[in-house]
């Protein structure tokens, strides 16, 4: 049988994740396919940097462009980051390319998701994305697959590690902002500009992401009304503690009489609710829909092993032929709506 061969551009937490999961399952893999599941190339910035992973087993290119276009890869893996420069020109030429795309990318889907997925539809290709929204819990698949017979009414969730260990993590040791952070940084939640997760961004981006899957619509990132968790100081959190409640940095998405409502902000969660519970860089996504009334689904946010995992779950997808089509439909298909304001700043 012909082999998946893949190249992968990002060679860092998420991108080692996977040549970790590639080489430990490689069996499991293929009996899960019915075929080998290989990486051709690879290209980082460093070609110097030891990774604590052999690399000697594939090609290096420098440049993500040349490795997006190479003949022997059939999937362009984009786990760089970043919504302009190298992954948004090595996504395109991946595209022209006539590869599949997966990323863990929700910055530069969340910005330019449309043209791409338009692109990739013209090419006659897919670009696939689960790692790019809540980490590990594979809930793209959840809504453009099991949940795909529900008119879906309402997702919200917590979808940023970093903020939701910080939040919790203040209160569970009295520890200050600093500390949490780099601590963040060790685990490898944070996103190379940090301020993108307390900023609230990066979570934004993922709403944006998962609105557009749920109503059909484009994402929309810049209707998302945005607050971060710069301003929650431990007396806040105290305070809510106090009343029984906790602060997550809680995102709501929903259609609305007056158009489609995104925001993302720090809210106030009983504590003894399961977002209230929720510890660490665990993330939580709820779905309701006209069939399923809820379903929640919860797991690990961010960092190697979960990102890793989802971005595997895209990669076995087009392994297996499964190639459903990116934000789960068609562009001509997709709805305008208009956005809704809720007052947020
Ligand atoms: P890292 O910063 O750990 O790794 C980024 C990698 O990309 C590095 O290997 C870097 O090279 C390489 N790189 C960056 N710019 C270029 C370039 N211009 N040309 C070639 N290589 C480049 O990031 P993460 O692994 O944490 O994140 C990767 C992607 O996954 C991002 O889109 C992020 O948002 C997303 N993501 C991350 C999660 C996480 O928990 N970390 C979870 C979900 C999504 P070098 O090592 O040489 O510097
Ligand atoms: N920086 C992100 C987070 C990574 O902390 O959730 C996962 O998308």
């Amino acid at each position: 049988t012909e082999p998946l061969r893949l190249g992968i551009a990002g060679l860092g937490t998420v991108g080692i994740g996977v040549v970790k999961i590639i080489r430990r399952h490689a069996a499991l893999l293929e009996a899960r396919t019915g075929r080998p599941v290989m990486i051709s190339a690879v290209s980082a910035r460093d070609a110097g940097k030891d990774r604590g992973v052999s690399l000697t087993d594939y090609a290096w290119e420098t440049d993500p462009v040349a490795l997006a276009v190479r003949d022997d890869v059939d999937v362009f893996v984009e786990l760089m980051g970043g919504h302009e420069g190298a992954a948004k020109a090595a996504t395109e030429a991946a595209l022209s390319a006539g590869k599949d795309v997966v990323t863990a990318n929700k910055a530069l889907l969340a910005i330019h998701g449309q043209p791409l997925a338009e692109q990739a539809e013209r090419a006659g290709r897919v670009i696939r994305f689960e790692a790019a929204v809540a980490g590990g819990i594979p809930v793209i698949k959840s809504l453009t697959e099991g949940l795909a017979g529900n008119e879906i009414t309402r997702v919200m969730g917590v979808m940023n590690g970093t903020c939701n260990f910080i939040l919790t993590q203040m209160q569970a040791t009295g520890q200050g902002y600093n500390a949490l952070f780099e601590e963040c940084g060790r685990l490898g939640y944070l996103e190379a500009d940090p301020n993108l997760d307390v900023g609230g961004i990066d979570a934004g981006h993922k709403l944006a992401l998962l609105a557009s899957i749920a109503f059909g619509t484009r994402p929309a990132f810049e209707d998302v009304q945005l607050e971060g968790i710069q301003r929650i100081q431990l007396a806040d959190i105290n305070a809510a503690a106090d009343m029984g409640y906790r602060i997550k940095l809680l995102g709501v998405a929903q259609r609305t009489a007056r158009g489609l409502e995104q925001r993302m902000s720090p809210c106030l969660v009983p504590a003894n609710s399961p977002l209230g519970q929720l510890e660490g860089g665990t993330n939580m996504v709820v779905i309701e829909g006209d069939s399923i009334e809820q379903v929640v689904l919860r797991g690990p946010g961010a960092g190697e092993g979960p990102t890793a995992s989802a971005v595997m779950g895209d990669v076995l997808d087009l392994a297996r032929g499964l190639r459903i089509a990116t934000f789960g439909q068609p562009a001509a298909t997709l709805q305008e709506v208009p956005a809704a304001q809720t007052g947020l700043p």
